[in-house]
């Protein structure tokens, strides 16, 4: 087969190109000391950890386990994310940016440890995690940020020259940190944790939970699983429990090429402290070394054509490293907090057999073990040092509250624009596998032509709260500026916190 320089049709994450066993769907209620609701690293590893401790387990996910966020990472095990530590530690002191970093190390000794214990192949090794920037502007930052590092003993070097061949001004290496294949790493603590009596339970979406002394999840189809203690780990919390976590997170997404070229990888993972921001790291497809380029983030549901950003990634590919062959393309999505830190524990202060583990700001390998570390420690009883520092209920008055009405003013914006705006493209000339928003009956539509020539038309209101959702043209989506909430172009819930899916019109 010709090698194809062109981006592929269709997105499709190289990750999920191994075997992994189907579970079954969820026919009835069942009782349980803990129902973990969602199937990616959060959910699978606590199940894990949990199971082993002789804790009965139910875990669910809506669809496949291991197909949302997860399987869609570039899997750097790092604690270098971004420029925080400084930031870190005007905001929170020495102590807690300390911890913040000593917990994402414990998070990758973790993997290292559990793959050598299972003896798990999971291509784990380790790299060196560098920031580079060819910006005068962030040259000084990194200084700054090389400081904090010395402040809190990270092993680090300021350099400036780089192995890979991309002009630079400065660079920080973070050193020994991680990257691996993390589905080959999942897929086996998923099936040890029903080695140990997990009962893990596919295509059962929970649509909310009874709170009282033994609260319950509730499924779709009106199942009960009643819990000790319930673990929302579904990414967007699919239960808010009075956490008012739409108001205290915003979505974004990220674009990912795996790409074979001539130049053989210089080794490290690395990532540009200026945006748009472009990340790479290697990877082994079919016994061959491949670039994993990353980047182009932006709001979901907000900006230009979302095949735009993949394009972006393609010339920069083309520029720096010599496009052979277009593999594979990806995208992924991720939550960001009031104050850049997850939150991690009890969902709120009036629910608390209820824990929740979400906002990991794209660095949810490291964040997604040490939240199930966190959970899985805090229902056995067990003392975790990071409990606090990432509580969902602490109060930061500095950024947090600025940003709490930015982000709500953005919603708000959102929803009224989407109302008012008129549109009136036509539908007749639609091109195949191309959308367009229009108004049909008075209300706002979105219809998508699939190359068959057929019609998927869908009332744009986000089922969530109301928002008016955009189309998404790299993925085929219907995507939700306000909380991130995606739908199939026929309307099916992809990602929450929507759990009902958008109404469909018929056309006819
Ligand atoms: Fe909240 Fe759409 S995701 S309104």
């Amino acid at each position: 087969m010709a090698q194809s320089k062109e981006l592929p049709q269709f997105p499709e994450p190289f990750w999920r190109e191994i075997d992994i066993p189907n579970y079954p769907k969820l026919v009835e209620g069942m009782k349980v000391d803990v129902g973990i609701v969602g199937g990616g690293i959060v959910g699978i590893t606590t199940a894990y950890l949990l199971a082993k401790q002789n804790v009965t387990v139910a875990l669910l996910d809506a669809g496949r386990i291991l197909n949302g966020t997860t399987g869609h990472t570039t899997a750097k095990i790092t604690a270098q994310h971004g420029l925080i530590y400084d930031e870190f530690i005007q905001h929170f002191g020495e102590e807690k940016a300390k911890l913040y970093y000593e917990a994402q190390m414990e998070a990758k000794e973790f993997v290292e440890a559990t793959a050598k214990e299972l003896d798990i192949n999971c291509d784990l090794e380790e790299q060196d995690a560098i920031i580079y920037t060819n910006s005068d502007d962030y040259v000084n930052q990194l200084e700054t940020e090389k400081k904090a590092y010395d402040t809190l003993g990270i092993d680090s070097e300021l350099t400036d020259s780089i192995p890979l061949k991309v002009q630079h001004k400065l660079a920080l290496i973070m050193k020994n940190q991680a990257q691996f294949h993390p589905l080959k790493f999942l897929s086996v603590l998923a099936k040890e944790a029903v080695k140990h009596g997990a009962q893990i339970f596919e295509n059962t979406t929970a649509v909310d939970v009874e709170y009282n002394k033994h609260p319950a999840i509730i499924t779709r189809e009106g199942h009960r699983v009643i819990c000790g203690n319930i673990f929302v780990a579904s990414h967007f919390p699919f239960y808010d429990g009075q956490g008012f976590y739409p108001a205290r997170m915003y979505a974004e997404r990220a674009y990912v090429l795996a790409i074979k070229s001539k130049k053989n990888y210089p080794g490290g993972m690395y990532i540009t402290a200026e945006e748009p921001t472009r990340s790479l790291r290697s990877i082994t497809i079919n016994g061959e070394e491949a670039w994993l380029v990353i980047g182009d983030n932006h709001k979901t549901g907000q900006g230009k054509s979302t095949i735009e950003h993949y394009k972006a990634l393609q010339d920069f590919a083309e520029a720096h490293i010599g496009v052979e062959e277009i593999l594979y393309r990806w995208s992924a999505q991720d939550l960001t907090t009031l104050d850049k830190l997850p939150y991690i524990g009890r969902i709120s202060e009036e629910e608390d057999k209820i824990f929740v583990a979400t906002g990991f700001r794209k660095w949810g390998m490291s964040n997604g073990i040490l939240a199930a570390k966190i959970i899985s420690d805090k229902i056995l009883g067990h003392e975790n040092p990071y409990t606090e520092l990432f509580s969902p209920s602490r109060f930061q008055t500095d950024p947090s509250l600025r940003k709490f009405a930015r982000i709500n003013a953005d919603v708000a914006k959102h929803l009224i624009k989407g109302k008012l705006e008129f549109t009136d493209n036509s539908i007749k000339s639609l091109s195949k596998d191309d959308a367009t928003v229009t108004r049909i009956n008075g209300k706002r539509a979105g219809v998508y032509k699939d190359p068959e020539d057929k019609y998927h038309c869908v009332d744009t209101t986000c089922t969530h709260m109301g928002c008016e959702v955009e189309w998404n043209s790299g993925e085929r989506t219907w995507d939700c500026p306000c909380h991130g909430s995606r739908f199939s172009y026929t309307g099916e819930v992809v990602e929450g916190p929507a759990k009902r899916p958008l109404e469909r019109i018929d056309l006819e």
